[in-house]
């Protein structure tokens, strides 16, 4: 078993029930050992990660912790023959910065279920770029698809269309041919929404319709929708018959008002989307496409790049939705 000094973003609670954060260094011998040891190279900011950084046991139940629902690396040591040292390899969901130690230290010990292979056609930076967002929009199109959307149905929108699983699924579903209208709060990311290949963009006031009507204008062949709450809710009203709605987030409320009429009148599918527990069957397909055919173009994705000592600034500007495109995490140990 290897002894290792490393870096970790550490979050702890105090006696009075308030969270606070620090950089320590920690040893690979205090990790739980589940079985195999991976230097991690990158890893990225999620909304998720943000509320377990500020004390959500909804997300984290145990502190002290260390947040980071994402990692790339390499293999450092492995109980599982499917994994040798210096192998590169992704982590991504199950348990991995919720209650086990996450992706925001340089070293994470995970079970060998949880690996992914990195997939050719994809560097470890390339694969935190995407990281769980990524994976997220893959995850959304992939039910989409086997709904049976198909880009000549019409207009799919997608709302928090800035963010990091929103930005990807507007880049994806427009490399797919789909067209895409982006919704979002900030005015001033016209530009960048095109960048990704939206062909129109819509204010988020749009998708937050106050009438009580139970049925809206069908505008929407399809949706992903990051937001939840009323914006959910006016989405679901919206969409054209048949149409599919994958439900991926809840930045703005984790609750849904709604009637059964977009269901038994137009007929539409609200697809559930959970990017932590898909199969690793799933997961193997979608890596593998983002790596291929459905590969993002990187240099069109707001990327910022920040080492562990910059990460609270992020953390506190992702929980009031202030950030656009990713965050991704680079460590830099030797
Ligand atoms: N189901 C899954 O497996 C899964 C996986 C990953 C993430 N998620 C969820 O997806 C959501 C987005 O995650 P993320 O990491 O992409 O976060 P993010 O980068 O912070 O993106 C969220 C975006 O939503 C918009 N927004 C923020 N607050 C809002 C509000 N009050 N009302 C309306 N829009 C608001 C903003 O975009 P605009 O300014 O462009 O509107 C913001 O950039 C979160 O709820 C997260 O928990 C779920």
């Amino acid at each position: 078993m290897k002894n290792i000094l490393f870096n970790a973003y550490w979050v702890t609670e105090e006696a009075d029930g308030t969270f606070k954060n620090q950089i320590i260094q920690r040893n690979t011998d205090e990790l739980p050992q589940n079985g195999v040891l991976i230097k991690v190279a990158y890893s990225s900011l999620n909304y998720k990660d943000a509320l377990s950084a500020s004390g959500n046991k909804g997300v984290t139940r145990r502190y002290p912790h260390t947040p980071g629902i994402d990692a790339a690396g390499t293999v450092v040591e492995s109980n599982s023959t499917n994994f040798n040292p210096d192998d590169e390899v992704i982590v991504t969901g199950y348990d991995l910065g919720m209650s086990t130690m996450g992706g925001f230290g340089e070293y994470i010990n995970v079970p060998a279920e949880w690996v992914v292979s990195l997939p050719t056609g994809l560097s470890l930076k390339e694969s935190m770029i995407l990281g769980t967002a990524g994976f997220t929009a893959a995850l959304s199109m992939h039910h989409l698809i086997r709904s049976g959307q198909k880009p000549e149905d019409g207009t799919l929108l997608v709302t928090g269309a800035t963010g990091g699983v929103g930005s990807l699924s507007v880049a994806i579903a427009s490399k797919l041919g789909f067209n895409v209208t982006a919704s979002t709060g900030k005015s001033d990311k016209k530009e960048y929404l095109e960048r990704l290949g939206a062909k129109s963009i819509v204010e988020r006031d749009v998708v937050d319709d106050k009438s009580g009507k139970m049925l809206l204008r069908p505008q929407w062949a399809g949706a992903i929708d990051t937001v939840g709450g009323n914006t959910l809710a006016t989405v679901l009203k919206s969409l054209k018959t048949h149409g599919n709605l994958a439900c991926c987030g809840n930045v703005a409320s984790p609750l849904l008002s709604t009637s059964v009429f977009p269901f038994i009148l137009n007929g539409v599918n609200l697809l559930g989307v959970n990017s932590a527990t898909t199969p690793m069957n799933v997961r193997k397909e979608l890596w593998a496409k983002l790596s291929g055919d459905w590969k993002p173009n990187f240099s069109s994705i707001e990327i910022d790049m920040v080492g562990l000592n910059q990460l609270q600034n992020k953390i506190e500007k992702i929980l009031q939705g202030g950030i656009t495109g990713r965050v991704v995490v680079e460590h830099k140990c030797s």
